[in-house]
């Protein structure tokens, strides 16, 4: 794709202005000469909570591969989910979330947002839209964990735009590379870049970008008087981080694509959800929403929770721990971790039966991952 580039940035901020340093400095001061200088002019910063110039050359690098004008840095994927919600909701409005999002996106909907009266209401994605009267915004993810469902992005931004609601776009599982919601329709992307933007599971951060000046604003508002601003020292290491994000996202799809394949010629598994396999359900959508591969996600049915167990021991490669996005694989079952809290029989209607194990696919040598994954079944 054109801007590809993870590593130059329109307008020159991926080198320090003043030093020409290859690496823009981490800056770690909090507060900045006062604003108004001697000739009238405005400096570009007051107080690090606001703005610094370590976010700044982060946010600049993410606008440019998201395609977007505006980019936001927040402390937490959670952090920058709350920002958007409390921007673009108030009380009484209704929120469309899809069935089977991130835990603790539910969580938040249920525990935070319903509590300040705005109504959540649940969809399949996978149905003709039809949103709640009063909806005000929806919101999808791009790839659905465990199963790894894709959503039709511009069909359900113009559905929410016939509501006249706006669409947000979760993209934590494609990350930019693959896919780029804004010129899909959608109004906002936001990013646990705590997941594949980082990628050497080192930093914890959320980011939010749209093209729309007047919400931009609204957000930046909303992270100054809540707070959950990113640190200095983060917004560094999520900026290397993003450096091979282009590199590492190719490495991500082509293993997890071929692990995928290995996986269904392999006996004892009872089935495998990759988007990339001409027998998933979303195969076809896949194609039209993810370019340049189908990610680095991968989850195996392996029948019984003492089957996915045992597979969780066995395997010496691939770690066993939560989380995704990394340069190292990680395994972790779903019934442990983001479905533990769900009843047996919503498991069983949102089809997250006990053996499920989900791969994140790191940049280890393949081979050395498809003896992981025969010795985990052994
Ligand atoms: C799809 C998705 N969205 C949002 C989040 C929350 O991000 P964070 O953990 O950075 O707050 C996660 C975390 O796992 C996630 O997987």
């Amino acid at each position: 794709m054109p801007g590809d580039s993870t590593t130059a940035v329109h307008g020159g901020e991926a080198t320090d202005p003043r030093s020409g340093a290859v690496n823009v400095p981490v800056t770690l001061s909090t507060t900045y000469r006062y604003p108004e200088l001697e000739d009238g002019s405005k400096a570009p910063y007051i107080y690090s909570r606001y703005t610094n110039p370590s976010l700044e050359s982060v946010e600049a690098k993410l606008a440019a591969l998201e395609g977007a004008k505006h980019s936001l840095l927040f402390a937490s994927g959670m952090a920058a989910i709350q920002a958007a919600c409390q921007t673009l909701l108030k009380p009484g409005d209704v929120l469309a979330v899809q069935r089977g999002v991130y835990g603790g996106t539910s969580a938040y909907l249920r525990d935070e947002l319903a509590q300040w009266g705005v109504q959540v209401a649940p969809f399949d994605a996978h149905t003709k839209p039809a949103l709640t009267k009063g909806t005000k915004l929806v919101w999808i993810e791009s790839v659905t964990n465990p199963l790894l469902r894709v959503a039709d992005v511009p069909l359900w931004a113009k559905a929410a735009h016939a509501a006249g609601a706006k669409l947000a776009v979760d993209a934590t599982f494609a990350s930019p590379l693959l896919q780029r919601p804004l010129a899909m329709g959608a109004d906002l992307v936001m990013h646990s870049a705590t997941k594949y933007l980082g990628g050497h599971s080192d930093v914890t951060a959320g980011a939010l970008s749209t093209n729309d000046a007047a919400l931009a604003e609204s957000l930046f508002l909303r992270r100054r008087n809540l707070g959950p601003t990113l640190d200095p020292h983060a917004a560094y290491l999520l900026g290397r981080g993003m450096k091979t994000l282009a590199l590492r996202m190719e490495r991500h799809s082509a293993s997890a694509l071929a692990l995928a394949k290995a996986a269904s010629a392999m006996k004892g598994i009872a089935a495998v959800h990759y988007p990339g396999l001409p027998g998933h359900s979303d195969h076809a959508i896949a194609k039209r929403m993810l370019k340049g591969g189908f990610g680095g996600m991968l989850t195996l049915d392996l029948g019984t929770l003492k089957r996915a167990q045992a597979f969780r021991q066995k395997v010496r490669v691939i770690v066993p721990a939560a989380s995704l996005g990394g340069v190292e694989s990680l395994v972790s079952l779903p019934i442990e971790t983001s479905h533990a809290y769900a009843t047996p029989a919503s498991r069983k209607a949102d089809g997250i039966g006990d053996g499920l194990v989900r791969v994140s696919v790191g940049i280890e040598d393949l081979a050395d991952l498809v003896a992981d994954l025969k010795r985990g079944l052994a």
